[in-house]
């Protein structure tokens, strides 16, 4: 049973700390900036997961000479207008959402056909909110059944800036049609709901001509066309959606510390923090400072004498909106009846993720009362599970496996956790990091 993880024993108290991988939204960010700049830009700590490898070879499927090393990735960008279009290219976006969508956003220039296909998880996803407000620019585009992959692009020459107004509250969409702006004379005006913000900070600190108004629920963006600009040296900071697992591993692990080191803390992706507070979670940011407009910081956790329910405010959703099935876990545990509404987004990841959260709850013995967008959960402060419990065809989505191994390790049972190669997707250490908690 190669590809199956199996857990036979529960984690005790910890007090350790660890550093993990490089961020994925920005180095998959970094690897398409990278490729439009004008000159030789290099990434150190860039997250070698599958997504970001199948981001590194769409770029060279477009002719952008690519080197790894070491420690360091270098990309050989040619300037803004610096893409060689070849007849017949197929991009394989593979299992990222990130790559598939925002990638759609640089090609709205192609003279030529660009067939984009992906795995199983990312051909049954919506991409149908991201071709509509491409196809006004002036692109051309083709879905399978009208909204998903495989898909057909074709790009214009006379590209109009658009206005679009984003309401899921998806960082994909709003940074897809930020790229197409980049490409369209004019200004192109975007009214988006709140979600994370790389796209927008990596253009600032470019100093590409964008301007956000932040206000409550809406950001409002302004993109012009862009001129070409510098390569970026860029030192990736570990992802705190990695750091989520055993932030949460160590939330259910009495008299337990933790200390996760050079984390992005970025506003718009600690909805995990604020929330793990509320339910009693100790956690404190040290050392913070700005480093190219992100804000980074080491991460301090320690577990609490007893868990708090809590009934969670949508506007904690964008920001949390990857760590939601971990979050599920706290709730399982605390004393009380936690509440999550308006998470329809949840069922448009790499599987229904809403619907995974309620399985893996249930299977642990744990109540839940769910609808298609909200999960009421009863928790238990004495929550011990003593069965078998076998997890399998979720999608390979990565988040649900490592969901599931911190499940095991905190709760007990005896988990057969099938797909253990998805880790790959997002974070390919994870379970040598894992293994350092075993005592
Ligand atoms: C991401 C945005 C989010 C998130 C995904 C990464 C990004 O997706 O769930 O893991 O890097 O822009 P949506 O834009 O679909 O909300």
């Amino acid at each position: 049973m190669p590809n199956i993880y199996v857990i036979r024993k529960k984690i005790k108290k910890f007090n350790k700390s660890i550093s993990v991988s490089g961020d994925k939204s920005i180095s998959i960010r970094w690897v398409l900036f990278a490729s439009l700049a004008k000159g030789i830009s290099r990434a150190t700590n860039l997250l070698m997961s599958d997504d970001v490898l199948a981001s590194i070879e769409a770029i060279k499927k477009l002719g952008i000479k690519t080197e790894i090393n070491k420690n360091e990735c270098l990309i050989f960008g040619k300037g803004i207008e610096g893409y060689k279009y070849k007849k017949n290219i197929t991009i394989n976006a593979k299992n990222s959402g990130t790559l598939g969508r925002l990638i759609l956003g640089l090609l709205v220039n192609s003279p030529h056909k660009i067939k984009i296909i992906g795995d199983k998880s990312l051909s049954k996803r919506d991409f149908k909110r991201i071709a509509d407000p491409l196809k006004k620019f002036g692109a051309k585009i083709k879905l399978k059944k009208n909204k998903t992959l495989p898909l057909e692009i074709i790009g214009s020459k006379n590209l109009k800036p658009i206005n679009f107004t984003e309401d899921k509250g998806s960082a994909q969409c709003k940074s897809a049609v930020i790229f197409a702006g980049m490409r369209s004379k004019g200004s192109t005006l975007i009214k988006a709901k709140k979600s994370r913000n790389h796209t927008e900070i990596l253009c600032s600190h470019l100093k590409l001509p964008i301007e956000v108004k932040k206000q409550k629920k809406y950001d409002k963006i302004r993109i012009n066309k862009i001129n070409n600009f510098k390569p970026i040296n860029y030192k990736i900071p570990s992802d705190i959606s990695s750091s989520a697992f055993f932030i949460t591993l160590a939330a259910l692990t009495k008299n337990s510390i933790l200390t996760i080191k050079k984390v992005n803390i970025n506003n718009s992706r600690v909805g995990i923090i604020s929330i793990l507070k509320k339910m009693g979670v100790k956690i404190n940011f040290k050392n913070i400072r700005i480093y190219k407009g992100e804000k980074i910081a080491d991460i301090k956790v320690k577990s609490p004498k007893m868990l708090k329910s809590f009934n969670c405010p949508s506007k904690l959703n964008s920001s949390a909106i990857d760590e939601f099935l971990l979050i599920f876990l706290v709730a399982a545990k605390a004393k009380g009846v936690s509440f999550f509404k308006d998470l329809s987004e949840l069922n448009q990841k790499e599987s229904p993720r809403l619907k995974w959260g309620q399985r893996i709850l249930n299977l642990m013995g744990v109540k839940t009362i769910t609808t298609n967008n909200s999960i009421k959960i009863f928790g238990n402060p004495e929550l011990n599970i003593n069965k078998k419990i076998i997890i399998k065809n979720y999608l390979k989505d990565h988040r649900v496996f490592m969901t599931s191994v911190v499940a095991g390790l905190s709760f007990g049972g005896y988990w057969y956790i099938h797909d253990k190669n998805s880790v790959k997707t997002s974070f390919p250490n994870f379970l040598k990091i894992m293994n350092k908690f075993k005592n």
